[in-house]
C-alpha cells in the first residue's frame, strides 16, 4: 500500500508577506513555485507536513513510491549546480517520475538557439514540470508563458531560491523538535524558543547577491522568526525598505543572541566586480571563525546552503561542529523537493493500480 499522502490538498496561495525591494517577479498560482510568496505561511506549513511523509518513505527498504508514475519532470539548468539538480532529480525518481536532464553547456544554446525555442522544444516532448535555474532574475516566470508545464524556480539570479528556503525551514523545525523531544536543554544561555515565533536568525554574508537570503527572509519571517542581516555595507542591497529585518555590520554584537547562524557564500559570479579588498579580512570580521564558534550559545544551530567556502565565511572547525546542520539541509532537500513535486503534480493521488504494484515492490 502506498503511504504517499493521497489526501493532501493543494494549498491556497496567499499574497507575499514581506515586501521586497527587488522587482515583483512572482506570480500567485498553485501550478508553479516561483517564490516563497506563492505559498505564504499556510503553504510553507503544508509543504513541511508533506515532507514528513517523504522522510518516512526514505526510511523504507525501497525508498520509492509510484505517486508520479507517468509524469515527466525536466531539469533545465542554465547555471552550475551540484546539490539542487541532484536533489530535484532524486526527489522526482523517488516519486517514480521520468526525468529529463538539460544542461545549457551541452545544448543547442551553444549554437545560438534562443531560450524560448529551447523551452518550446522541451515542452513539445511533453513534460509535466520544468525545474529551472538561470543566472537572470525572472527567467522561470518568463518560461511560464511558453509552456503548459508547472515551472519550479531552482534559483534565478539574485531573486529567489524557494526550495532552499523551504528545506531550511524544515531543517530548523526538525532540529527544534528533536531538541524538545530529547528534553536536552542543558548548558548555559537562555532557552531557545520551541518554534519559529521569537527565534532569532542571523543571515550573515553576501545578502546583496543572494537569492537564498531573499527567499529565507520571506520564509523565516512568514513563520514568525526575527531575522537580522549581518554584512558589510557593500554586501547589503542599496535599500532594505520593506524587508522585515534588522541589519548590522557588527557580527560580534549579535552573535551571542542568535538561535540560528546562517552563513552565505560571497557570490563573486553575480557581483561582476571585486567587492571585498581582502578575503582574510572578511573572514576576521564576518566569518564564523573557530573562536566565534566557541562563543556561540550552546543551543545555536549553524547552517549554510552550500557550496561552503571554508576559510572565508566559515572556518573548517565551525563547519564540522555537531551543531552544524549542513548535511541535514542537503538530506532534507530531497524530502522538501519531493513534497513540492507532489504538491504541484500529484495531488490528485496515484492511480489505483499503483497500490498493488507498490505492495509487490516491498513497500506494503
Ligand atoms: C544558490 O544556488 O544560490 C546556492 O544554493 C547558494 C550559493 O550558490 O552560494
Amino acid at each position: 500500500m502506498t503511504a504517499t499522502p493521497t489526501t493532501a490538498t493543494p494549498t491556497t496561495p496567499t499574497p507575499a508577506t514581506p515586501a521586497q525591494t527587488t522587482p515583483a517577479l512572482t506570480t500567485t498560482t498553485d501550478r508553479h513555485l516561483l517564490s516563497v510568496a506563492d505559498l505564504g505561511r499556510a503553504g510553507i506549513d503544508d509543504i513541511m507536513t508533506l515532507a514528513d511523509s517523504f522522510k518516512e518513505v526514505s526510511e523504507r527498504r525501497i525508498p520509492k513510491v509510484p505517486a508520479l508514475r507517468g509524469k515527466t519532470v525536466a531539469t533545465l539548468f542554465f547555471e552550475a549546480s551540484t546539490r539542487t539538480r541532484l536533489s530535484f532529480e532524486t526527489a522526482a525518481k523517488r516519486l517514480s517520475a521520468d526525468v529529463m536532464s538539460f544542461s545549457a553547456s551541452s545544448s543547442s544554446l551553444e549554437k545560438g538557439e534562443s531560450l524560448r525555442d529551447t523551452v518550446e522544444t522541451i515542452d513539445a516532448m511533453g513534460v509535466d514540470a520544468m525545474i529551472v535555474r538561470h543566472k537572470s532574475s525572472g527567467v522561470p516566470m518568463r518560461i511560464t508563458s511558453w509552456t503548459s508545464a508547472s515551472v519550479i524556480n531552482a534559483g534565478d539570479g539574485q531573486h529567489e531560491h524557494p526550495t532552499q528556503a523551504l528545506l531550511d525551514c524544515y531543517t530548523i523545525r526538525e532540529a527544534l523538535a528533536a531538541r524538545s523531544g530529547s528534553g536536552s536543554r542543558a548548558g548555559a544561555g537562555a532557552e531557545p524558543p520551541a518554534g519559529f515565533a521569537g527565534l532569532r536568525i542571523g543571515i550573515i554574508g553576501d545578502i546583496k547577491h543572494s537569492r537564498v537570503a531573499r527567499s529565507n527572509v520571506l520564509a523565516f519571517s512568514a513563520l514568525g522568526a526575527d531575522v537580522v542581516l549581518v554584512a558589510p555595507r557593500t554586501l547589503l542591497p542599496p535599500s532594505l525598505e520593506g524587508w522585515p529585518v534588522e541589519a548590522t555590520a557588527e557580527l560580534d554584537s549579535v552573535l551571542p543572541d542568535l538561535d540560528v547562524v546562517y552563513l552565505l557564500r560571497i557570490q563573486a559570479e553575480r557581483a561582476g566586480q571585486v567587492l571585498l579588498p581582502d578575503l582574510d579580512e572578511y573572514h576576521v570580521r564576518f566569518g564564523l571563525t573557530a573562536e566565534r564558534a566557541r562563543r556561540l550559545s550552546p543551543q545555536a544551530l549553524v547552517m549554510h546552503p552550500g557550496p561552503m567556502i571554508r576559510g572565508v565565511e566559515i572556518a573548517p572547525e565551525a563547519a564540522d561542529l555537531p551543531s552544524s546542520l549542513v548535511t541535514r539541509q542537503v538530506r532534507n532537500g530531497v524530502f522538501i523537493r519531493s513534497a513540492v513535486l507532489f504538491h504541484l503534480l500529484g495531488a490528485s493521488g496515484p492511480p489505483a493500480a499503483d497500490a498493488a504494484d507498490d505492495e509487490k515492490s516491498g513497500n506494503a
